[in-house]
């Protein structure tokens, strides 16, 4: 059962009082005031969702209300009622924040949906607000974002890491936050304030690949013509993050499993050994074992990373740190790209957390940045998500979501998604082609256009290029 809405309606019409009395009879909580003054003290004392105030009544008038609420509680929506219907007062209690007017005499269905919207729009904030709390709680460790039990797990193995001056082996699929890991060890570590040096191990050549990390001796080889000092020498007395390790050529592999067990290295071409006090943290997405047992990873140099593993769980199994890191996103990329984005429209947020994430945060970042980018206002819409996300999501909600809804409102919601996943398959198949798609569908060109109009698609979205 979820709370009832606090609803406070001031008239000084009892027939007005009596009307939301009954039209919000279910799942509401109203109290009345039959002047602006009782609805004072009421505000000053009680907590409302929303409230509907008349603008003109003898004594404190609905702005006066309206101003009181502000005032206290800013999250509470307000909705005006005006009997003389003067434009001029509905504009300026928009301005001063109310949420929407109602002209008298009023139809009392589209009182009751006023109100219902109303309280939909104090719940979304709060939940934006719980969000953004959250987000600056105990959810975070370092730059990584989630609060799911998965994580807390990741972000405790992390931190007794920082504190062991291990080396560290992080597992985990492509996008599961591997490298922020690796910076999240190196600054919770005694080492902070010395160098955190990055190698991609898979982006290096594998002629280049010895003279970049341990350095090379003056004429080593052809183009030496300088003695150079390698990436482990860089991050003396630091941290040395070796990426995508699983990459790394076999013979490569030999001579850092021979620096690791010496703590020295040996520039290419030279024969004098130098000690390095560096902390090495290795990342693979690969599955190390079976590389090993394929033939492909050194036994001998496994074993001496795999001291201390973390695995970063892919995102589809916690789901639930979805919400977080959309509004964790949201944010950032909103700043950035100095645009007033404030939220996720509901569906769009149910499309988010539905989604598989084949390539996990990262994907989910870019999602996220590209809505920032096309979105036209000031919350991000379905329409705004990759194409993909919306057909691969069920098309009813979950079960409580479901059963709390009326019938009516069921067939047409998932009739608008079934449609919605129809255009887009069909659009896809037809790569954009509209003349084309509306033969194969059977209806009018014109009413494809509609159609995709009202779904928000557009057929460009679709052609190959
Ligand atoms: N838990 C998280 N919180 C916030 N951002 C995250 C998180 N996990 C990943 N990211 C973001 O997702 C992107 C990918 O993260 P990262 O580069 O650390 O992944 P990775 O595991 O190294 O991936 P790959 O194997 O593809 O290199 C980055 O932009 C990173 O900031
Ligand atoms: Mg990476």
């Amino acid at each position: 059962m979820t709370a009832p809405v606090r609803v406070l309606v001031v008239d000084d019409k009892e027939n007005i009082l009596k009307l939301f009395e009954k039209i919000l009879s279910e799942g509401y909580a109203v109290t009345t005031a039959s002047d602006g003054a009782r609805a004072l003290s009421l505000l000053a004392t009680g907590e409302f969702d929303v409230v509907v105030t008349d603008i003109r009544m003898p004594g404190a008038g609905g702005f006066e209300v309206l101003d009181a609420v502000k005032a206290r509680s800013p999250s509470t929506e307000v909705v005006m009622m005006t009997g003389y219907a003067t434009v001029g007062d509905a504009v300026r209690a928009m301005k001063l924040g109310a949420y929407d007017y109602l002209e008298k005499p009023f139809d009392p269905d589209a009182a009751a949906l006023t109100v219902a919207r109303a309280a939909e729009r104090r719940r979304l904030r709060d939940e934006a607000a719980s969000l953004r709390r959250e987000l600056q709680g105990i959810h975070a460790f370092h730059n990584l974002v989630g609060k799911s039990g998965r994580m807390r797990d990741v972000y405790r193995l992390l931190e007794q890491a920082a504190g062991l001056d291990i080396t560290v082996l992080l597992g985990g699929e492509t996008g599961t936050g591997k490298e922020l890991a690796a910076r999240a060890i190196h600054h919770h570590s005694s080492r902070r304030e010395r160098r955190f040096v990055a190698v991609n191990c898979g982006a290096l050549p594998p002629d280049l690949v010895e003279s970049e990390l341990f350095g090379h001796a003056r004429g080593a080889f052809t183009g030496a013509s300088t003695a150079r000092s390698g990436l482990f020498e860089e991050a003396e007395g630091g941290t040395i993050f070796l990426d995508e390790i699983g990459e790394l050529p076999l013979p490569t592999q030999v001579k850092l499993n021979r620096v690791l067990q010496e703590r020295e290295i040996r520039r290419v071409g030279d024969s004098a050994a130098s000690k390095v006090d560096v902390r090495v943290v290795a990342a693979t997405h690969r599955d190390l074992r079976a590389e090993v047992r394929a033939g492909r990873f050194r036994e001998d140099l496994f074993y001496r990373l795999n001291v201390f593993p973390v695995r970063l769980p892919p995102l589809r199994e916690r789901a639930e740190d979805v919400p977080l890191l959309a509004a964790h996103f949201l944010a950032k990329h909103a700043r950035a790209m100095r645009r007033e984005i404030t939220g996720f429209d509901p569906e769009a947020l149910r499309l988010l957390a539905c989604s598989t994430w084949p390539g996990n945060v990262r994907e989910l970042e870019n999602a996220v940045e590209r809505a920032v980018a096309i979105a036209s206002g000031p919350v991000l819409l379905p329409r705004d998500l990759p194409v993909e996300l919306s057909s691969a999501a069920s098309v009813l909600p979950p079960g409580p979501v479901l059963a709390a809804l009326p019938y009516r409102e069921v067939l047409e919601q998932a009739q608008d998604r079934v449609s919605r996943e129809y255009l887009v398959a069909l659009l896809s198949e037809f790569q954009g082609n509209v003349t084309r798609a509306a033969a194969r569908a059977g209806v009018e060109r014109e009413s494809l256009h509609r159609l995709l109009k009202r779904h928000g698609l557009r057929s460009d979205d679709f052609k190959p290029g």
